[in-house]
């Protein structure tokens, strides 16, 4: 396993902290970021505004909760801590308490298919979780269950989470998410709007992957759907692109 560059990992924490309030996804101390870094995980300090905050005001923490750093760890250390620790397939974890994903899980309120982009999630809903007190092992149960087979999901009465392969995929789903939310709550009022069946849902899942459309574009530009020339002068004449 390539070392990580731990240094680098601070960095980039405190840049996206900062771009989630700039982003208008999550306001004040609320809201916190993990991400693994080899055999332990880098955490966001509690209550630490992210306009004063350092690299080195970043926490590290080990699986069984212990903690190196000069702050306390995020109030929410175990939900970052069992999702990374359950969830191989990623590697950050980001909370916020985005207004209209909120909004919704106030109500306690799970997004259905009501729109093909749903699926950005990983399924053909976006759970909302059980209420339980912030901090807690229950919430961390909560969060788990609800994230199952899926990257977001709602918090009761509280906010959201969104994962990610990188921090800056965790941001940009949770400004999906905010997103959809947005888009819901707004439709709500003219009445419960209909959901696209799950063999819809399947084939959007099936065309997101093979246009890697739906994706934040990964840094080296892999999956950028503006960039695929080399494969479009390869494509036979006429052939429509995909
Ligand atoms: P921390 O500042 O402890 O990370 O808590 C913020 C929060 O959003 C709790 O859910």
């Amino acid at each position: 396993m390539t070392q990580p560059d731990e240094r680098a990992l601070r960095r980039e924490m405190v840049e996206t902290c900062r771009r989630m309030n700039a982003s208008g996804i999550n306001q004040g101390t609320a809201g916190n970021l993990s991400v693994r870094c080899g055999k332990e995980f880098l955490i966001t300090p509690s209550s630490l505004p992210y306009d004063e905050m350092k690299p080195s005001d970043i926490m590290k923490m080990g699986y069984d909760g212990t903690f190196e750093g000069k702050h306390r760890p995020s109030s929410e250390w175990r939900f970052h801590r069992d999702i990374l620790r359950e969830r191989q397939d990623i590697s950050a974890v980001l909370h916020c308490h985005s207004v209209y994903a909120t909004t919704l899980a106030v109500h306690h309120r799970s997004m259905p298919a009501f729109h093909y982009m749903i699926a950005v999630a990983g399924g053909t809903t976006i759970r909302c979780s059980r209420y339980a007190t912030f901090g807690t092992q229950a919430l961390s149960d909560a969060a788990l269950e609800a994230l199952q087979d899926r990257r977001a999901c709602l918090l009761g009465q509280h906010g959201q989470i969104a994962l990610g392969t990188t921090m800056a995929g965790a941001l940009w789903l949770a400004v999906e998410v905010e997103t959809l939310a947005r888009m819901y709550v707004q439709a709500l009022p003219l009445g419960e709007p209909p959901v696209l069946d799950d063999a819809e849902m399947g084939r959007v899942s099936a065309q997101m992957q093979r246009m890697s459309y739906g994706q934040m574009p990964d840094a080296d530009g892999t999956n950028d759907m503006a960039r695929p020339k080399a494969a479009m002068a390869r494509a036979k004449p006429g052939k429509p692109a995909r």
